[in-house]
């Protein structure tokens, strides 16, 4: 496979964001791509030299299909990279990358604080199912990292900010670590999003982003990339994970995912600056007792998020209330404009409560136990949102 096309190399991302992998429909002339939801297409008349399993050649829509390859072109181009793999969800990206490195034995380093999926996908199956010896340590602590990362380690893999305790690893410091060792590096970097970092420029070598999330921005599609400058192993998961395990995304979610994210820039400038504020009001509410996020100079990782993040630190805050379980729900269904649900990036205000008795509280930082909520900014007015937070705390004697 070649190197995607950007015919917008060099120019800000909001202008990539509106006019990579856009063009002239050949036979209407229509000014945006259309949506083909064709599963087949002609083959050619000598069949000689076509590979079943290869996504060169348009021939089935689970090796490829025209809305998934030109949202392919669009998400590359956010992160100045040569490939991008457009997959069902970002589980589906995070699953194929691993799918295709490990062999039962690898040896793979992965955080304490992660997204659920990861947990389950590298705990559980990759370890119990597959033999892959999976390990877990504290990224932001470097000596922590140096001491499980050896010369067999095949992956190291990080999330940053992650989810849901919005702690920041350095990137670059953990590139080092791995390479050193020959160790890969991969970053799931979908709660800052390529507005904000990244990663292939700071030394990773994969970046899985779930575009569920900012990039679709409208919470009614999902979709997960995998972007990369090293073209081999992106083909090998075309072959294996894509075409063979079949988590191709579908037309019409990449269709959706495209429209998308020609506003994905100024959509999320507005949150991060939404979050800035928030964040900075929830730190002087009495009954918050600890406000994680990255663009407060009291957060732990502020430092290392000015040097690799840019246009603000993301749009999750994590916080905790002064009380228990119970009433951080109360709290959650009293809010107005915030939307009681999972997941982030939407257009909404979105707000899901993380229980205590969340199997991998263990794991996280102590002060995030009990009353932890992760709160993701929408596209709300700060005051509103500022006003909504203030009438539920209040509403539960906060
Ligand atoms: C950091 C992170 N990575 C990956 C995922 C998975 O993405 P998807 O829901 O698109 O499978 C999520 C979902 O919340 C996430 O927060």
């Amino acid at each position: 496979m070649a190197k995607k096309k950007d015919d917008y190399k060099g120019y800000d991302i909001s202008t990539r964001a509106v006019h990579t992998g856009n063009g002239y429909d050949q036979e209407t002339g229509a000014v945006r791509r259309p949506l083909h939801m064709a599963n087949s297409y002609k083959l050619p008349d000598d069949l000689s030299t076509v590979n079943y399993s290869s996504t060169d050649l348009l021939i089935y829509a689970r090796n490829g299909n025209p809305n998934q390859q030109w949202l392919e072109e669009k998400v590359a181009s956010m992160h100045d990279a040569d490939d991008c793999i457009m997959l069902g969800s970002g589980v589906a990206a995070l699953h194929a990358l691993f799918w295709t490195l490990f062999e039962s034995g690898d040896h793979v380093v992965y955080p304490n604080v992660s997204y659920m999926a990861v947990y389950r996908l590298l705990h559980e199956l990759f370890n119990n199912k597959y033999k892959v010896d999976t390990e877990i340590v504290d990224m932001t602590d470097l000596d922590a990292v140096k001491k499980a990362v050896t010369p067999g380690t095949k992956l190291v893999h990080i999330e940053t900010p992650d989810n849901p305790t919005c702690g920041i690893t350095d990137i670059a410091a953990v590139a080092e670590i791995a390479h050193a060792n020959g160790a890969l590096l991969s970053v799931d970097n979908t709660f800052a999003s390529p507005l904000a970092q990244k990663p292939l420029e700071l030394g990773a070598d994969f970046v899985i982003e779930s575009v569920t999330k900012f990039m679709n921005g409208h919470g009614d599609a999902q979709g997960g990339a995998i972007i990369s400058n090293d073209l081999e192993t992106m083909d090998r998961i075309r072959y294996e994970a894509q075409v063979n395990v079949g988590s191709v995304i579908s037309p019409f979610n990449s269709w959706q995912i495209f429209r998308g994210m020609v506003t994905f820039p100024l959509r999320t400038q507005r949150i991060f600056d939404t979050a800035q504020t928030v964040a900075e009001w929830l730190e002087q509410r009495e009954n918050v007792t600890y406000v994680s996020y990255p663009g407060l100079p009291s957060n732990p990782g502020h430092e290392v998020a000015k040097k690799q993040m840019k246009n603000g630190f993301g749009g999750v805050i994590s916080f905790v209330l002064n009380t228990d379980d119970k009433t951080v729900e109360k709290f959650c269904a009293a809010l107005k404009v915030i939307t009681f649900a999972v997941s982030l990036g939407h257009d909404e205000s979105l707000i899901f409560p993380q229980p205590s008795y969340d199997e991998r509280m263990y794991l996280y930082p102590d002060v995030f136990n009990p009353g932890f909520v992760r709160f993701s900014i929408g596209l709300e007015s700060p005051q509103d949102i500022i006003d909504d937070l203030a009438q539920a705390l209040k509403s539960v004697g906060l």
